[in-house]
């Protein structure tokens, strides 16, 4: 079975890649699980994927991609907008004509020996009026089965299409076409002549020869991020790298938190966390992107636009996120993990004990006295949301759920507080223009460096961050300041002088956003210092948990010197930026200069 389209646009369009790319066969993907096992099956029979033990992970598969194709590869992302300066000083730029002049003969003859796949695929429930249809055109059947976990995908899209309806253009070869009687590579790609494109104006993405997550399940950072942002900016609405979680307090009240990280940063651990602190409850809307628009009520609303989690593998057990666990324990992708002899999936950290005998994700065999890694540090699961043990009842709610605070965070070994709190909406949208974390291997390159990430959206914004800046200063005009979510900023991240975590994390976060949760009800105190308000002492709850009172006070400690020490980095940030930057975050800038003395 196949899906059938009258679209018109779609059937022009399907003509017209499959003239360029010259595949073997064109097969419109209907979603049917009739039609993701026979995607799975070939996938085995070609070596891409091993069908893991139907008993201890049923209908379940392990692929291992090629070692020069295993996260997002920045500096092969282009903004192809009409200008450089629509682009923006933090995005790479190239002219949109010149871009597609670069990619045709790339793509001319680039499926040949492989089958085009058209994959319909709504970001959002199908039918909101929030969502957005894109259809993906790809030679990867690895991108049809992951995308058909991560997004609501198949002949029910095409039937909301209808034949007129409009859709994002998403194009997607793994750039290795293969000659007659050439044998496929388990994991076909063009690791050297990589293109991660995207052009606003047109609302296009054409991405050439990875086959790896967000560089090519192009409905996850390419649309839903990238162009997602441009449109939010045209339409006043927000498309962010954000959690989105539901936390009820003991007495039955309920509020919904978003969280903004960099990539590897903790989302997918707080969207799910189990609360270490008794009678509170958190239920997980999305992990990785919200699309938040105002509603009637003057309220911002957020939706999460995925259907699946593509989660950071290493790390993830039954003590650090038990719920990302029980999410995967079937119907699942694994990428670059390793493989038990048993035929089931283990990585660092996964069980306390480490497996005597191991293959690893590059299918070597592995010990524990192997001096390398078994799975990839940015080994990843693919996993439907809807297999999530606490996953929202609101989850799929078109209307979407109200935010009361929004979360800001990174990684910081020093300097940057458990929490703080904005002073108002101005100050928020300082903190997330400001934020720093260290960059990890979710992208290609340098892991632990120091670098700015603006709302966690460096990687992700689609247009000039000076201008998505201003985008956030003009949201908080649209609304009452008792209206708008409370922004904070949190750092799991602080060490001692020694290099020990100061703070435990994961299920511990719990305490934070009790306190978060506190301060948006008016309940919790505050003591106010020179970058926001931090808890007052006492108003933290940390019974029943094992901290040192001075592992505490380092925790929460601002020191003024330090903060000086910042503000040369803050004020270099800011100068690209040049007068796109809005004059709100200037005079936030000048307010901490002068509370820091
Ligand atoms: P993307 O999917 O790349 O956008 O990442 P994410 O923000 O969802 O990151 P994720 O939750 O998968 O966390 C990535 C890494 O951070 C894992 O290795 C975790 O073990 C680690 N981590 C998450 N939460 C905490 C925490 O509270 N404390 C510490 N120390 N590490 C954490
Ligand atoms: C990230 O890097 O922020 C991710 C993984 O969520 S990817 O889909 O590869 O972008
Ligand atoms: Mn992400």
């Amino acid at each position: 079975m196949a899906g059938k389209t009258n679209n018109k646009k779609l059937m022009k369009w399907i003509d017209e890649i499959a003239a360029l790319c010259k595949p073997d066969g064109i097969h419109i993907c209907d979603g049917s699980q009739e039609e993701y096992d026979r995607l799975a099956q070939k996938m085995v029979d070609h070596g891409t994927a091993i069908r893991l033990n139907e008993k201890l992970r049923p209908n379940s598969f392990l692929v291992r991609s090629d070692v020069a194709d295993v996260a997002r590869v920045e500096g092969r992302t282009f903004i192809c907008a009409e200008t450089p300066e629509e682009a923006g000083p933090t995005n790479h730029w190239n002219d949109p004509a010149e871009m597609k002049s670069t990619l045709h003969p790339l793509f001319q003859g680039s499926m040949k020996g492989r089958t085009m796949y058209i994959i319909p695929f709504s970001m959002g429930p199908i039918g909101s009026p929030i969502s957005h249809i894109g259809i993906e055109i790809t030679d990867s059947e690895y991108v049809v089965n992951n995308m058909r976990i991560m997004t609501r995908m198949g002949q029910k899209v095409l039937d909301v299409l209808g034949a007129d309806g409009d859709f994002v253009q998403c194009l997607h070869s793994v750039g290795k076409p293969l000659e007659e009687d050439e044998p496929d590579v388990p994991w076909p790609c063009n690791a050297e002549n990589k293109y991660i494109t995207h052009f606003p104006q047109t609302k296009e993405i054409w991405s050439y020869g990875s086959g790896y997550g967000g560089n090519a399940l192009l409905g996850k950072k390419c649309f839903a991020l990238r162009i997602a942002s441009v449109m939010a900016r045209e339409e006043g609405w927000l498309a962010e790298h954000m959690l989105i979680l539901g936390l009820t307090s003991p007495e039955g009240e309920k509020k919904y938190i978003a969280a903004a990280f960099p990539s590897a940063c903790g989302k997918t651990n707080l969207a799910m966390l189990v609360p270490t602190i008794p009678g509170w409850k958190v239920e997980c809307v999305g992990d990785d992107i919200a699309w938040m628009k105002f509603g009637d009520d003057g309220r911002l609303y957020a939706i999460n636009p995925e259907a699946g989690f593509f989660g950071v593998a290493p790390g993830t057990s039954m003590n650090s996120n038990p719920n990302a666990l029980l999410s995967l324990t079937k119907n699942s992708i694994f990428t670059n993990v390793a493989l038990t002899p048993d035929g089931d999936v283990w990585w660092e950290e996964m069980t306390d004990a480490k497996p005597a005998k191991l293959t690893d994700w590059n299918g070597l065999d592995w010990t524990p006295a192997s001096e390398k890694k078994a799975a990839h540090p940015n080994a990843r699961f693919t996993a439907p949301a809807s297999q999530c043990p606490v996953i929202d009842p609101a989850w799929e709610d078109p209307k979407g759920v109200p935010i009361s605070a929004i979360l800001f965070g990174g990684r910081r070994s020093s300097v940057v507080p458990l929490i703080h709190e904005a002073f108002d909406w101005n100050h928020g949208v300082f903190l997330g223009s400001i934020m720093t974390s260290e960059t990890t291997s979710a992208a290609a390159g340098q892991v632990g460096k120091l670098r700015r990430d603006p709302f966690a959206m460096l990687p992700f914004c689609g247009y000039h961050m000076g201008d998505y800046f201003s985008h956030w200063i003009g949201i908080g005009k649209k609304s009452s300041p008792d209206k708008l979510p409370k922004i904070f900023y949190v750092n799991w991240f602080r060490k001692s002088p020694e290099g020990k975590w100061l703070w435990p994390g994961y299920g511990e976060n719990s305490r934070v956003l009790k306190w978060v949760f506190e301060r948006v009800s008016g309940t919790a105190q505050a003591e106010k210092t020179a970058i926001g308000n931090i808890p007052a002492k006492g108003s933290l709850t940390l019974d029943g948990m094992d901290i040192s009172p001075g592992f505490l006070e380092q925790l929460l400690s601002v020191n003024n010197e330090e903060w000086k020490n910042e503000l040369p980095g803050i004020e270099e940030h800011y100068e690209r930026f040049g007068d796109r930057l809005p004059k709100e975050l200037t005079e936030q800038l000048d307010a901490l200069k002068k509370r820091l003395g």
